[in-house]
């Protein structure tokens, strides 16, 4: 049984390129699989619930790729059960890129990065536009109370396939909070030693 991330994604061109350039048997093992490897599990949940930030790439009626970086505060990008996750799409530059494409090809594939541990995850599914006025209980679900954004919508992802990539050519990057969480004991042993320093020349004063 393939993978559903093989089903989606070596179309017929991909695996004439894998041949090609010889890659076509390793590839093969996509194919091979147990299980199709569709369901969001324990790693993919967490790991979901801890962005900030994605990328997404929608398709346009003119064949274009669209790619844009989304970002809100953490956990902004809610599991709503194995299959499916969401997020509440606030208002921005209202140019409407990303949602006229969906409106005429409902799907999309995302990139999910964690620079600080070197990991990303690869999603592809098919969108539903939920609207306030067509479910205010999923709308409401989906929106960050915290968050003083206005929700337009939300986006509604039925999950078709997920692939863990490797960490090659992940450059480490760390946030404002990581980075405080990382250099805030230093800080403070620093200010430490400086008091400690103070304290010791005033003692050695005549
Ligand atoms: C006032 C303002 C607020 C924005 N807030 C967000 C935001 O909370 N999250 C986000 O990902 N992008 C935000 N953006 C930038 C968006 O990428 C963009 O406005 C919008 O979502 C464009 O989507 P599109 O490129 O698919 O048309 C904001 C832009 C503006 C002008």
């Amino acid at each position: 049984m393939a993978t559903a991330f093989a089903d989606i994604t070596f179309t017929p061109s991909v695996k004439a390129a894998q041949s090609l350039y010889g890659s076509r048997e390793a590839n093969s093992r996509f194919e091979l699989a147990d299980d199709p490897g569709i369901g969001l599990t324990e790693p993919e949940i967490e790991f979901i619930g801890e962005r900030d930030s994605f990328y997404q790439a929608t398709v346009s009626e003119f064949g274009w790729p669209y790619v844009q970086h989304r970002g809100g505060p953490e956990g902004f990008l809610k599991v709503l059960d194995a299959h499916t996750i969401g997020f509440a799409d606030f208002r921005g530059n209202r140019q409407y890129l990303s949602i006229g494409n969906l409106n005429f090809n409902d799907r999309i594939s995302m990139i999910l990065m964690d620079y600080p541990n070197r990991r990303r995850l690869k999603l592809w599914g098919r969108v539903r536009i939920v609207h306030e006025s067509e479910d205010p209980a999923l709308v409401s679900q989906l929106a960050v109370p915290a968050y003083r954004a206005r929700v337009e919508r939300g986006i509604v992802i039925d999950v078709k396939a997920i692939e863990w990539n490797c960490p090659q050519h992940i450059t480490p990057r760390y946030s404002k909070a990581e980075l405080s969480y990382l250099i805030n004991p230093l800080l403070e042993e620093i200010a430490a030693l400086k008091a400690q320093l103070a304290a010791s020349n005033d003692a050695s004063k005549p």
